[in-house]
């Protein structure tokens, strides 16, 4: 078989890394990919938005499929460019991608089938929402309706701060379009946990749970990044609250997509708010999670293509998802700076330090092959994830394995897992 992915970051590396370990892949190709993905993958330079030209690499190549990574493709329907022209391809159709494009679509859908998340209001002008905030407790949070590259939620403490909070979504449009609407929601507290399935459109099959660290800083301090790292499995995902979330969160989710005529297939990644009175959505997003994927894949025992298959041809019932007892860590090597401004162009070493080690791998998300060697490409360089046989082995030896890496202006948080040591 031949497959593509589309996509060129950390998870697209650790996609491309399980699919290679498939028995029915022969080629991978991945759009556009970077400097590790081209260790096993041949690299092809076409953007992710480029609907027509992926689909015409596609026939050219008797790809048998193509698997979407980022959001923004899925939600600007690629699967359904892709359908349409009699190609093979795994992700949800525009019509269920809404589900993470557009936080009033995900947040109504929660209301109308019982779905337990935070209470909210929805806002296409600015002077309503004002008037809300108003009348409001606090903290409370702000979203920006659409994909704003994981920053368009806004935790605001006073009155002043939403109030600015709304006019900078809203007026300024700092998000861009995807400020046309926004959410105001409750806040709520608890651990999170993202917790990934593959979907049919009719059955959903979760995986094992991870947790990450968004903040750019120690002490979950800092702006909101893409995401500084990981561990999977989260200790505080128990069995209970795992069948509670099956119940109530999982299985009603797919349901209510297929009542409304977007049943799902693909990747349904559920982001979860365990609060005191049980577990809520705090967000959906239509695909694998950047850095969860990291920590999940390495985890899987399944062939990854005869899941995927499975999901595409809807009969995932005859799948049985299986995980290593083991646990796993990564930690993002980011440019110092990152999310704001940062310096790129920086050569990276070290890098062969991982070659023909089982339980150690170098997920790159931001790098590019130059004569100089591979240098930094982006605000988060490398995940560096380590398995080990319980989290406090993972999470050792994957900072180990961050001292085998060295680039000018590495950056990366001393605490990843931290919760581990709470559980
Ligand atoms: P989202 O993009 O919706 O996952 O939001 C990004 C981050 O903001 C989440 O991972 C949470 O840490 C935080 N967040 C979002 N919604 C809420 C909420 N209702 N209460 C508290 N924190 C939230
Ligand atoms: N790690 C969070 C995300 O992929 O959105």
């Amino acid at each position: 078989m031949k497959v593509l992915i589309v996509g060129g970051g950390g998870r697209e590396h650790a996609i491309a890394w399980k699919v290679a370990k498939s028995k029915s892949v022969s080629e991978i190709y991945c759009a556009p990919g970077n400097a590790g993905i081209e260790q096993i993958a041949t690299c092809v330079p076409i953007g992710v938005m480029e609907f027509e030209k992926l689909a015409d690499f596609a026939v050219k190549n008797q790809i048998d499929l193509t698997i979407i990574g980022p959001d923004d493709p899925l939600v600007g329907g690629i699967v359904d460019v892709f359908e349409e022209r009699g190609l093979r391809v795994f992700g949800p159709r525009k019509n269920a991608a809404i589900i993470e494009g557009s936080k009033a679509f995900a947040k109504e859908l929660m209301k109308k089938y019982n779905i337990p998340t935070a209470s909210y209001e929805t806002f296409d002008n600015a002077d309503e929402a004002e008037a809300y905030l108003e009348q409001s407790k606090f903290p409370i949070v702000l979203k920006a309706d659409g994909l704003a590259l994981g920053k368009g939620v806004l935790i605001c403490n006073t009155l002043e701060e939403a109030k600015e909070g709304v006019k900078s979504i809203m007026l300024d449009k700092h998000f861009g379009a995807a400020g046309n609407k926004m959410v105001i929601e409750e806040f709520m507290t608890g651990r999170e946990v993202s917790v990934l399935a593959f979907c049919d459109g009719t059955n959903i099959l979760t995986m094992t749970s991870a947790q990450d660290h968004k903040r750019a800083k120690d002490g979950d301090q800092g702006l909101n990044t893409g995401g500084m790292g990981t561990f999977s499995p989260s200790p505080f995902y128990t069995k209970e609250i795992d069948a509670f979330c099956q119940e109530h969160i999982y299985r009603p989710t797919m349901d209510a997509m297929k009542a409304e005529g977007r049943a799902f297939t693909g990747i349904l990644f559920c982001g979860l708010m365990l609060t005191e009175d049980g577990p809520k959505v705090l967000e959906y997003n239509a695909r694998f999670g950047d850095p969860e994927t990291q920590v999940v894949l390495p985890r899987m025992k399944n062939d990854i293509m005869e899941v995927m298959e499975a999901c595409i041809d809807g009969r995932l019932d005859q799948i049985k998802l299986e995980f290593e007892d083991n646990a796993a860590v990564c930690v993002v090597l980011a440019s110092a700076g990152y999310p704001e401004s940062y310096e790129k162009g920086k050569v990276i070493s070290g890098l062969e330090a991982f070659q023909d080690k089982d339980s150690y791998f170098v997920f790159h998300a931001g790098t590019k092959k130059t004569e100089e060697g591979i240098v930094t490409n982006g605000g988060r360089v490398l995940g560096v994830t380590a398995t080990g046989s319980n989290l406090l082995m993972a999470r050792q030896n994957a900072y180990e394995a961050t001292s085998w890496i060295q680039f000018d202006n590495k950056y990366m948080r001393n605490d990843i897992g931290h919760a581990i040591d709470e559980a």
